[in-house]
């Protein structure tokens, strides 16, 4: 029997939810950076076509589902038209886990049907253009939670914190 593939999703967000302001991050902290990727590895994810265009490339683009309603949009890597046409394909090619990357409206369209949530909390509350949907809607257990404090080196300007959430 095939295994069920979850769905995954990651975020930083700020403490008033704020995740992106003009289709940039607000913030660079290589230490949570580095800790997104190790979680990411080299798993598929679904990435909205103003996400992928406003990011830096620094993901293996290989793995990304893009989603745009734009049939003339083009780019390097593979592109899709709705959610369900992204998650057959990643589950034809035997993923496990996808996971998805944002942004906010990804990130609210396929809330419903994640399994589980890699969620880190930045110390910053400044307003933006972009914010992570509210979660709490759902019921969750905390699989994982840990702090990581600001320090001297640039690894970590601002104080951050991570939680795995898993759906009930
Ligand atoms: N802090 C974080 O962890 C984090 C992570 C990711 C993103 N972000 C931030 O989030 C912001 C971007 O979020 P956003 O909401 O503006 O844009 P987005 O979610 O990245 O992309 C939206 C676009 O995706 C396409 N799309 C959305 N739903 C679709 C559907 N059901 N079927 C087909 N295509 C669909 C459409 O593309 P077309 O317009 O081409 O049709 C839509 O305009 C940026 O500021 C970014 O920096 C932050």
């Amino acid at each position: 029997m095939t295994k069920k593939m979850k769905v995954a999703s990651i975020v930083a967000m700020g403490k008033n939810r704020v995740i992106g302001l003009d289709n940039q991050m607000m913030w660079h902290i290589p230490s949570e950076f580095n800790h997104y990727r190790g979680l990411l590895g080299d798993h598929y994810f679904v990435i909205g076509r103003k996400n992928y265009d406003g990011s830096h490339h620094k993901l293996n683009m290989e793995k990304a589902l893009v989603l745009t309603r734009n049939c003339d949009y083009e780019c390097e890597s593979s592109i899709f038209y709705s959610p369900q046409e992204a998650i057959e394909f990643a589950r034809d090619r035997g993923e496990t886990e996808l996971f998805v990357l944002g942004g906010e409206e990804i990130y609210r369209t396929f809330m419903p049907l994640i399994d589980t949530l890699y969620l880190s909390i930045v110390d910053i509350d400044q307003p933006g253009d972009a914010y992570f949907p509210p979660h709490e809607n759902y019921s969750w257990h905390k699989k994982r939670h840990f702090k990581v404090p600001k320090n001297s080196n640039e690894e970590t300007p601002i104080d951050w914190e991570f939680f795995e959430l898993e759906k009930n």
